[in-house]
C-alpha cells in the first residue's frame, strides 16, 4: 500500500554532517523523497511534534536538544513507508539499534539518536502539518 511519512535529521544528524547518509539510505531502498525543507525549529513547533511525549522525564531535554540548530524534514513515499522508514533508523535508543540501521550505524545515545520517523500513517499526516508549517520555523 503506498504511504507518506515525515523523515526528519534532528540537529546532532546535521552537525555532524549525515544528511547526505541518510537521503542516501532512503533513496537506495527505492522510496522516493517527495518535499525535503531545512528549518531551524521553534519551541512551540518541537512541542507540538512531540505532543505525546509531554510529562515524560526526558520531555525537556528533547524539546532542548530539537530545537538547539536546524533540523531537515522531508516527506517520504513508498509502499509500506511508515513500517519501512521505521526499519531503517532502527529502535530509539542507539547503544540498542541493530547495526544495519541509521541509529545502529551512528548513534551511542538514547536522545541524540540522528533521525526521527513517524510511527503511523495518521501520526504521519499529523506531523507533516506541524513541522512543513510556515510557523514552525525560519530558514
Ligand atoms: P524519537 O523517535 O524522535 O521519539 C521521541 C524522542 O525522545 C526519541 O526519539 C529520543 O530522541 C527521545 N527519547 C526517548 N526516550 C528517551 C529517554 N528515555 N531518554 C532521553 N530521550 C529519550
Amino acid at each position: 500500500m503506498l504511504e507518506r511519512t515525515i523523515l526528519i535529521v534532528k540537529p546532532d544528524g546535521v552537525r555532524r554532517g549525515l544528511v547526505g547518509e541518510v537521503i542516501r539510505r532512503i533513496e537506495n531502498k527505492g522510496l522516493k523523497i517527495t518535499r525535503l525543507r531545512m528549518i531551524y525549529p521553534s519551541i512551540e513547533c518541537i512541542e507540538q511534534l512531540y505532543d505525546v511525549h509531554k510529562g515524560k522525564p526526558f520531555y525537556k531535554d528533547l524539546i532542548e536538544f530539537m530545537s538547539s540548530g536546524p533540523i531537515i524534514a522531508m516527506i517520504v513515499e513508498g509502499d509500506e513507508a511508515v513500517k519501512v522508514v521505521r526499519n531503517l533508523i532502527g529502535s530509539t535508543d542507539g547503544r540498542e539499534a541493530s547495526p544495519g540501521t541509521i541509529r545502529g550505524d551512528y548513534a551511542l545515545s538514547i536522545r541524540e539518536n540522528i533521525v526521527h520517523a513517524a510511527d503511523s500513517v495518521e501520526r504521519a499526516e499529523y506531523e507533516i502539518k506541524v513541522v512543513f508549517s510556515e510557523t514552525c520555523g525560519d530558514f
